[in-house]
């Protein structure tokens, strides 16, 4: 990617979280997402709880968005101590028309599928480049133990997926779990539903970074500003 087309991707970014931010109401208790779209989401979050005095609670899908929320004099609670989750804002890898997700890019997809189950309205915010007609083409994260991963791997391998141990660095990435994430090459996913099934039966898998019917409005960026799409109901 050349230097305008990253700088026209941050801009889109920019205008997402700043859109998303004003989606946030008085006294709801607010899911907040991981990534560098979400990044720009809470910096504006903080303006507002500080200049319009917010009472909000947020719980986390990382620990890099909570501290960096905490920073920004965000309240944030552990997902325990919440009994509902309002909304929940979050960026997402790929989606394709039916609404159907990669998410994990991050590796933090367990956190923000468990926050995203018991959010009431979950919102993506994607830049131009995450709209695609079948998932894919982004390698689909699956978070795995530690324990028994090369043989969790090997499985995946045998499936055709071909599993990459994801680095930082030159050591295993850890999730906030304590878990690895294999980043597994598939280039078309014909059947999402039934690979996401089939990935979290194999022993060792914990969660996969595909995310079905989980999310109720996406918005987009468009060249000046922000589309929303909404989820059509069956
Ligand atoms: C993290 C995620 C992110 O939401 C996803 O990777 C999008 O990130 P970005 O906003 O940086 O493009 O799933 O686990």
């Amino acid at each position: 990617m050349n230097r305008a087309d990253l700088d026209r991707r941050k801009a889109e970014k920019k205008r997402l979280g700043e859109y998303a931010a004003n989606l946030v109401k008085d006294g709801m208790t607010v899911g907040l997402g991981t990534g560098s779209t979400v990044a720009f989401l809470l910096e504006k979050l903080g303006e507002r709880v500080q200049n319009e005095h917010l009472q909000i609670k947020a719980v986390s899908t990382s620990e890099a968005t909570a501290l960096a929320a905490r920073n920004l004099n965000i309240p944030v609670f552990d997902i325990n101590d919440v009994s509902t989750v309002d909304l929940t804002i979050d960026g997402v890898d790929e989606f394709d028309p039916s609404f159907n997700g990669i998410k994990g890019g991050g590796g933090a997809l367990l956190y923000e599928k468990i926050v995203a189950f018991v959010s009431d309205f979950t919102v993506w915010i994607a830049d131009s480049s995450k709209a695609v007609k079948q998932l894919g083409a982004f390698p689909l994260p699956v978070e795995v133990t530690p324990f028994g991963y090369q043989h969790t791997m090997k499985a995946l391998r045998k499936m055709g997926f071909s599993p990459e141990c994801r680095m930082s660095g030159n050591k295993k990435f850890v999730t906030d779990g304590g878990h690895y994430i294999l980043d597994c090459h598939m280039e078309k996913i014909i059947d999402p539903k039934a690979l996401s099934v089939r990935l979290n039966a194999l022993p060792g898998v914990v969660e996969n970074g595909l995310f079905i019917d989980v999310v109720d409005e996406i918005l987009i960026a468009t060249d000046q500003g922000v589309d929303i799409l909404k989820k059509k109901k069956l």
